[in-house]
């Protein structure tokens, strides 16, 4: 198999997108079923997660919709389960589920606190999801993958794993003054080094793990905002959803059978300054 076209092609091949029903969760699932990939999208309650899964087959692919709570070993059991019931294996994971509350939303007030009084139980929870649970899916999907001797596991990064966040850009956002969380820079830094080392354990096996760094994707945010933050990347915008497609098709297929252990930065430039 050398030819682009099926380099690239994951017909027959199961993947599973945790928080698969979120923002760029849905644009994975939705790149992977393009390809040809049967879509486990996996969530935190059943009916987000069977909604996404029901938009994916009306656009004609073959999906179902799990709850999923990464957190709950019981929860990532039974996600294996209820995939291995309808495919006969798991050729992809997309571990995307984390707590990253947007500033754009109703969900400001995740914001306020300054590193100084930063709550515990928030950071807890945080790095409850956003890194053991990533820890738990991939030791849950590894064991399938073992089993065939050959897999994609694809992690994701941020920008703000790679450096810390520019508080400056938040400040811009009114009153009260507004954070990016410690948790998020700490959680996302962590999937670098949980990437690494299932990269490297699965050395002499055709397991491949990889990290995959979107920078900010447009939404609803503040004009000003986004502004500000496109001023700060080499391209001068942030990146539109679509634009994280191709790179996690490539991590998933053979088009990167011989890229294992890396980061795969999409970020218009912001860490290239
Ligand atoms: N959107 C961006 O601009 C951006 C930029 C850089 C990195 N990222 C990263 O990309 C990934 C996806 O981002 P997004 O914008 O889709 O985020 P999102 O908040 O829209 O989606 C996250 C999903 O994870 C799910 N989730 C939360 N806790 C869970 C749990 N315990 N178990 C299972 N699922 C759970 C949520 O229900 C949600 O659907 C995240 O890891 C995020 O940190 C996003």
């Amino acid at each position: 198999m050398t030819g682009i076209q099926e380099l690239f092609d994951l017909t027959g091949r199961t993947a599973i997108v945790t928080g698969g029903a979120g923002f760029l969760g849905q644009q994975f699932s939705e790149a992977l079923i393009e390809s040809g990939a049967n879509v486990v999208v996996a969530d935190i309650n059943q009916r987000i997660a069977s909604e996404s899964a029901e938009m994916l087959k009306r656009n004609g692919g073959e999906a179902i919709g799990v709850a999923l709570d990464v957190t709950e070993p019981s929860s990532v059991k039974q996600l294996i389960v209820s995939t291995l019931e309808k495919y006969s294996g798991i050729d992809i994971l997309v571990n995307s589920a984390a707590l990253d509350p947007k500033f754009e939303s109703d969900s400001k007030t995740s914001h306020v606190t300054s590193f100084e009084e930063f709550p515990l139980q928030s950071w807890k929870e945080a790095l409850d999801v956003n890194l053991t649970g990533m820890f738990l899916t991939c030791q849950a999907v590894a064991k399938v993958m073992k089993e065939g001797g050959k897999g994609s596991i694809i992690n994701l990064c941020s920008t703000y794993g790679i450096s810390g966040p520019d508080q400056r850009l938040y400040e811009s956002l009114g009153e009260p003054r507004l954070y990016k969380p410690v948790y998020y820079t700490v959680s996302k830094a962590g999937v670098l080094g949980l990437t690494k080392y299932i990269a490297t354990y699965y050395e002499g096996t055709e397991i491949r793990c990889n990290a995959l760094t979107p920078g900010g994707v447009e939404r609803d945010h503040d004009p000003a905002f986004k502004e500000a933050y496109g001023k700060r990347t080499v391209l001068g915008r942030m990146a539109y959803p679509h634009e994280m497609k191709g790179a996690v098709v490539f991590l998933a297929s053979e088009a990167s059978s011989y890229v294992t252990g890396t980061n795969l930065i999409v970020d218009g430039g912001w860490t290239a300054w």
